[in-house]
């Protein structure tokens, strides 16, 4: 009797396992199913590169390879960009982002200290955007990139990682500069504590990020850029590709902070572009964004630049005659030494100059933050639906520092409500 309760006891036991079991298995199969429309999301494309069938959803979206990278060869308008909520695919953030991929990618200068600060920002620009995309990642340094460095930032970026050492001539004095006279600014500056009045790798950093970090030889490879420095933020979810924003719609240039240069570190900066204006008037575009840069139609600059640690941009544009021309007088008149220019006021004063106003861009979906600013957009409902989480009261862009109000005016663009509360 105590044999045989004791079998049933067993059989029950038995049973129940077998359907916990049945439980679990058909439970978690249901899991893949459910994952399987999100990441595998079907593109014509992803079938005839991978013959995929429903259940190799997963596999097919994390094959990389098996999609798209270029535009040649998907048709973009299959693929619409996702700009605002109700445009088809806004929600869906799952998975590899079908359609185009552009010619870009990130760019990063830094030095190996850096790399847990630089770690940091790839992995807000992957969780944000780039996990979708896989787009590439350039880093650039004037000494050769350690280990460390070299594994930690290739774990976290999801496309390719490449690494760049600066050639000497690009990250030093050129001949034609006096050391002397150089060094005695130096020396000045420090005693007027101009912050990095006395630094000469922040002059070189700023020469090279002017006219030089588009030229490197990795750098041939893409026609458009996005620079990322070391520490900074994104606050909100990016749903569309901005690289195949500026592609078709013409974009050359782009920022998310503007604000006025310190005027001690760019004094005779405005008279060497005014030069550079006269001797190749055929560079200055029609319709450009004079009016960001000057009150008085050009006779004096307002200091106004984008702020360059953010730029989204082409590379083809920099890289052209126009933009070659421009950088070439400038470092002639050698206020990247004689001064301490640095790269945002002249990159900002060349696409204000040399491009039509219609091809510079306010990433106005690009939260963003570098020390001390933060671009939080203007709105609750705009935040809520891209899941920003940045502090709408630490929003510079309406500030009385900050030009953005002035880009808006020229280019006839009316301010989001609720500015107001936002501009003290
Ligand atoms: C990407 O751009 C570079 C520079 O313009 C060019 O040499 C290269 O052929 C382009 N690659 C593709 C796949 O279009």
């Amino acid at each position: 009797m105590a044999a045989g309760s004791a079998r049933y006891v067993r059989y029950i036991l038995i049973a129940f396992f077998v359907l916990a079991v049945f439980y679990f298995v058909s439970d978690s199969s249901d899991a893949v199913t459910r994952l399987t429309p999100a990441t595998g999301n079907n593109g014509a494309d992803s079938k005839s590169a991978t013959g995929a069938g429903d259940h190799k959803g997963h596999e097919a979206a994390q094959a990389k390879t098996s999609k798209p990278k270029t535009s040649d060869n998907v048709d973009p308008k299959q693929f619409p960009l996702a700009m605002s909520p109700n445009d088809p695919g806004f929600n869906d953030l799952a998975g590899i982002a079908e359609g185009p991929r552009m010619n870009a990618t990130f760019v990063t200068l830094a030095r190996n200290g850096d790399v847990w600060e630089i770690a940091k920002s790839i992995r807000q620009v992957e969780d944000r955007f780039n996990r979708r995309y896989n787009y590439d990642w350039v880093f650039l340094n004037d000494k050769p990139f350690d280990e460390t460095f070299k594994k930690v930032t290739t774990s976290l970026v999801s496309g390719k990682t490449h690494y760049g050492l600066i050639p000497e001539e690009h990250w030093s004095f050129p001949p034609h500069i006096d050391q002397e006279k150089a060094k005695k600014v130096r020396e000045d500056m420090a005693a007027k504590k101009i912050i990095y009045g006395d630094s000469i790798s922040y002059r070189h950093m700023c020469r090279f990020e002017s006219g030089f970090f588009f030229r490197q030889k990795l750098m041939l490879n893409y026609d458009y850029y996005w620079r990322v420095e070391p520490s900074i933020k994104l606050f909100c979810d990016i749903h569309y590709d901005p690289f195949r924003f500026m592609h078709e719609n013409n974009k050359k240039y782009s920022f998310v902070l503007s604000l006025y240069e310190y005027i001690e570190t760019i004094p005779t900066l405005w008279d060497s572009v005014k030069k550079f204006a006269k001797n190749h008037p055929e560079h200055i575009a029609d319709g450009n964004s004079m009016g960001f840069l000057s009150d008085d139609g050009g006779d004096t600059y307002n200091k106004c630049h984008f702020w360059s640690n953010f730029e989204i941009g082409s590379l083809r544009w920099l890289r052209s005659k126009a933009y070659l021309d421009y950088f070439e007088s400038l470092d002639q008149d050698g206020g990247f030494f004689y001064e301490r220019w640095g790269d945002a006021p002249v990159h900002s004063i060349a696409a204000g100059l040399m491009l039509p106003k219609e091809q510079i861009h306010f990433f106005n979906d690009i939260a963003y933050f570098h020390v001390p600013f933060t671009h939080c957009p203007t709105g609750e409902k705009y935040k809520l639906d891209r899941k920003c989480h940045c502090e709408p009261k630490e929003n510079f862009d309406w500030k009385s520092y900050s030009c953005t109000s002035r880009y808006y005016e020229i280019n006839n663009l009316e301010k989001p409500e609720g500015w107001e509360a936002e501009s003290h």
